[in-house]
């Protein structure tokens, strides 16, 4: 016993993380959001922190420990935080047996700081990734591993963590209790540890269409975690979808709820939902109010979405799943705090303005007909050019596509206008329709990402290069 500990003390680099933002759980409230990422700068508007991956032993379920890779010692990884304009250095050291990056998903940030498959940090090998934080993008983002040809296995290893970028002049009271959800899904053997199926086998086969899928659901890393509210209490929770394909359809137990965000923040207004879907890659924001009853239970459920071809659609597709429990208290209601009916304005990306459209199609494990070559630039497009994008999807399952640097404004769904306007850098393209959207390549020249977010998908070739210049 103390020999193993020994051992895990010695491969892990401790961080230890810091208060801020979030409330403390209370005792029995068992979703803990992940710590945060400990800024070791006393520099005013800078966060520096260190991040390395490695290999251990971690009890992911019940059951003895699993090898696994992670973040810091701990799956899901720490949170990063950082406040809009911040100076942001990550010392990160891959202490992995194999290459790695460190992808920081929907953040605008230059091109070389971005950790796609073209930046490349080797075993053992230290980076110092370096970044600004724009204005205007407070919002819940997310960190992942993008090596070549490799993603979908490290993820399923344990590399995932949140990102959250705060305003100054964000408009929500700040009393309201926070929490990060990031939902994912896992498949363990009969003695825990992780199961990754033989790419020729079956199952494998199954995996590489669908996207390897889990029957082990976790919410921030626990499983059927509870959150506590008090009745009348209104809590923010950013909600990150980390699965490496599992398309979240959630529901409060037909409790109503507000999204007040997604990829790349806050909406300009509220708005009322029952339901929502949120695709790997995506993130939401939404207000929990505290509705029910004191002393009642109401599920987190992710209700069925058939994304599926009817080939390899999984028995129990059509079966609800209990995530986590909402647990009222029995003390007294609480005043619900008071939401502005404007949160910000977002600035409108004008059609008119548009110099190009470009179109993509997906196919089963193709983007326009071809494989990812990653010497090859599929668009290129100059610095400063605003462009629609029209993402076509040609076959019977769905593909959420995901472009890296810049968020977007979705135009149209199956030639359905899009009601609201709303930062987006991942959008699910449902089985045989089409979306479109307009976006501005306003800084960071370089080389960027944009892919099929099924992270099988996107290791067997579903993802081209734009080349911004
Ligand atoms: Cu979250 Cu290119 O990925
Ligand atoms: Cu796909």
């Amino acid at each position: 016993m103390l020999t193993a500990l020994i051992w895990l003390a010695s491969i892990w680099t401790f961080t230890h993380p810091v208060a801020s933002g979030f409330t403390a759980r209370t005792a029995d409230d068992t979703l803990a959001s992940p710590p945060l990422l400990a800024n070791l700068s006393h520099a005013a508007r800078t966060v520096e922190v260190n991040l390395t991956a490695g290999v251990g032993k971690l009890s992911l379920v019940h059951g003895s420990a699993a090898n696994v890779y992670a973040y810091n010692g701990m799956v899901p990884g720490p949170t990063l935080e950082a406040n809009e304009g911040d100076h942001v250095i990550i010392h990160f050291r891959n202490n992995l047996p194999e290459a790695t990056t460190v992808h920081w998903h929907g953040l605008h940030i230059p091109a070389d700081q971005d950790g796609s498959p073209l930046y490349p940090v080797q075993p053992g090998k230290a980076h110092d990734y370096i970044f600004t934080i724009p204005y205007g993008t407070a919002g819940t983002y997310w960190y992942h591993p993008h090596p070549h040809q490799h993603t979908g296995y490290q993820v399923a290893q344990g590399l995932y963590g949140a990102i959250v970028i705060r305003s100054s002049s964000d408009p929500l009271p700040k009393s309201l209790r926070e929490k990060v959800l990031i939902l994912s899904d896992n498949r363990f053997r009969g003695d825990g540890s992780i199961e990754l199926s033989d790419e020729l086998s079956d199952k494998g086969q199954v995996d590489l269409v669908n996207g390897r899928e889990g029957n082990v659901f976790f919410v921030s890393g626990k499983q059927m975690p509870v959150i506590d509210i008090e009745p009348g209490e209104i809590q923010r929770w950013r909600i990150v979808n980390a699965s490496a394909s599992r398309i979240y359809r959630l529901a409060l137990g037909g409790q109503s709820f507000q999204q007040i965000g997604s990829d790349g923040g806050l909406f300009e207004h509220p708005a009322d939902m029952k339901e929502i879907l949120v695709a790997n890659g995506e993130r939401v924001e939404l207000l929990v109010r505290g509705s029910g009853v004191a002393g009642s239970v109401v599920p987190l459920q992710a209700l069925p979405y058939d994304r599926y071809v009817p080939q390899t659609r999984p028995g129990a597709w059509n079966q609800s799943v209990d995530l986590a429990t909402l647990r009222y208290s029995t003390g007294a209601a609480v005043i619900p705090q008071s939401i502005p009916a404007t949160l910000r304005v977002i600035p409108v990306l004008d059609t008119l303005a548009s110099t190009a459209t470009r179109y993509i199609s997906f196919s089963q494990g193709l983007i326009n007909g071809r494989m990812m070559d990653m010497d090859r630039v599929d668009v290129s497009a100059k610095l400063g050019a605003t462009e629609i994008w029209q993402v076509e999807n040609l076959v019977g399952m769905d593909h959420p596509f995901h472009l890296h640097g810049f968020q977007f404004q979705i135009l149209d769904r199956n030639g359905v206008p899009e009601k609201d306007r709303r930062w987006k850098d991942t959008v699910n393209v449902p089985k045989h329709e089409t979306a479109r959207f307009i976006v501005r390549y306003d800084d960071f020249p370089g080389r960027w990402m944009f892919h099929c977010h099924i992270l099988d998908h996107e290791d067997h070739g579903m993802m081209g290069i734009l080349e911004v210049r």
